[in-house]
């Protein structure tokens, strides 16, 4: 939020206003059967199970905090419209509701989704498939807000920030989008989701909605819009979520000034199921099955490969659609011979673009589409794979004392499971480090190097 009312907040916060609804808590996630990547800020990720369905249900849907969720009274918060307008504004609820409601059908996907797929890694959340769902958004348009306030030509960016409030010194999470797909018509003020009030983890009381755009735009707990005469320089902007747009070598830092900002999200398939290394029987039909989708420009096709890439067949997309919503798409195959098959699935929008074969990498990991690969072993003897040892990938902790310094510098933000998905080299976590010092971290110059060994030793890079 901006600074004037980041005080005001806080003060609420401590105030412990009722609020419509609370948070969903990370234990009530595990038991929905989601994967949690960090429980403070707010992380969740949707397992492979997900994409069989249309629209993905509220407590299936992933959920990317960078702050701690806010607690919001409908009766406090407001909207303020202000910067290059003829007519600053003040919204309440009520005041948005009388606006014509718009509803629409869009997919919400995480810049990062599929970072943890990345080699070499790259710090972050590590997610795989599931930082992304479909949902129902209704609210108003976020033009019909704009007429009333009266955009000035000037405008030329339009600013949006929330009511989170940052931890220790971090920055605030501001964004800006141009002000061409500010007053796209459907671009919207969300106030419901899946015909419901915007959950707390979703950014009630108001979400910014920005169809074909990854998430990173898609603003929560919406407080403040202020219309500027330039791109924001802030760090959201100007460092975090900047892509190369061409290859780079892997592992190379890239200069920010020499990227540019996420915007559209690349089109894409996930399959859902048969998952990977399951086992049947020569002659047992096999359904190939999950979802598409894509940016502004919609989905067209998805085909499916059982041979590792060689020959593609088309696959059947559902009937049910929506111009930014996700196709379900399913294939049925028998295999005759006994073998170890490869099965892929590649989208093609309506411009002819698909997914790589290879994905290139970059420096932060963002907006991976590459194909997936599903193995799938047809024999008429199926065996028993060995089950992986139960603490297998998990770093045994007790192993190495942590340096007492670790604990205050560390943990007291979040707690380790944002650090243990990491895999790191030393340069990285060196970066990672100073980054936290940067942000508040009490890191004293002699701790530096035993917290970066430390991290090292435990979460260094994987073996390839
Ligand atoms: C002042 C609060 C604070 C302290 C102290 C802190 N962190 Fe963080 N850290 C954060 C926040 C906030 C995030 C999540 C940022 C996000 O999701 O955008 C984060 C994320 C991370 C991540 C995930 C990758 C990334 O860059 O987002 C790693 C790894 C990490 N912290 C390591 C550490 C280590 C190691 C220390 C101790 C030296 C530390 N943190 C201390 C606030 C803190």
């Amino acid at each position: 939020m901006m600074n004037s009312r980041r005080s005001f907040f806080q003060s609420l916060a401590g105030a412990a206003l009722l609020s419509q609804s609370s948070p969903i808590t990370a234990a009530e996630h595990v038991k929905r059967n989601m994967i949690v990547r960090s429980t403070r800020p707010e992380d969740f990720e949707m397992p492979l199970d997900g994409f069989s369905g249309w629209i993905t249900p509220i407590e299936r849907f992933y959920v990317r905090s960078h702050h701690y969720t806010p607690t919001i009274s409908l009766e406090e918060w407001k909207l303020t419209i202000g910067g290059e307008v003829e007519k600053p504004l003040t919204l309440t609820m009520a005041d948005l509701k009388k606006l014509p409601r718009v509803e629409l059908v869009a997919v919400m996907e995480c810049a990062g989704n599929g970072r943890g797929l990345y080699e070499p890694p790259v710090p972050g959340v590590q997610w795989v498939y599931g930082s992304v769902g479909n949902g129902r958004w209704a609210g108003v348009r976020l033009a019909d807000v704009l007429a009333k306030a009266g955009v000035k030509p000037s405008a030329q960016h339009l600013l949006m920030d929330g009511a989170d409030v940052p931890m220790g010194t971090m920055p605030e999470f501001q964004r800006t989008i141009p002000v061409k797909k500010a007053l796209h018509r459907d671009t919207i003020l969300a106030y419901e989701m899946n015909g419901e009030p915007l959950p707390v983890s979703h950014g009630f009381p108001l979400r910014m909605i920005v169809p074909g755009w990854a998430g990173d735009s898609w603003v929560k707990w919406l407080t403040d819009i202020k219309l500027l005469d330039k791109e924001f320089d802030g760090f959201w902007m100007k460092t975090a979520y900047r892509h190369p747009g061409h290859p780079v070598a892997p592992g190379v830092a890239v200069d920010p000034a020499k990227m540019h900002s996420v915007e559209s999200i690349n089109v894409k398939s996930v399959i859902a199921g048969p998952l990977d290394k399951t086992q049947v029987a020569p002659g047992a039909p096999v359904r190939i099955h999950g979802v598409a989708w894509s940016n502004e420009t919609p989905v067209a096709s998805v085909e499916v490969s059982v041979d590792r890439g060689r020959t593609w067949q088309k696959a059947k997309l559902n009937t049910e659609q929506a111009r930014y919503g996700w196709r379900l798409f399913e294939y049925t195959w028998t295999p005759r011979q006994p073998g170890y098959y490869v099965v892929m699935a590649r989208a093609f929008d309506t411009a002819g673009k698909t997914q790589p074969m290879t994905q290139e990498w970059n420096p932060s990991g963002y907006l991976f589409n590459g194909v997936q690969q599903v193995a799938v072993d047809v024999t008429a003897d199926p065996i028993q794979p060995p089950q992986p040892a139960a603490s297998a990938g998990t770093p045994n902790t007790a192993a190495f004392d942590a340096p007492e310094a670790f604990r205050g510098a560390c943990l007291p933000c979040h707690d380790e499971k944002i650090i243990m998905q990491q895999r790191l080299t030393r340069v990285q976590w060196e970066r990672e480090v100073d980054k936290m010092a940067r942000w508040g971290a009490k890191v004293e110059p002699a701790d530096r190097t035993p917290i970066v060994d430390y991290l090292l030793k435990l979460y260094g890079p994987r073996p390839r």
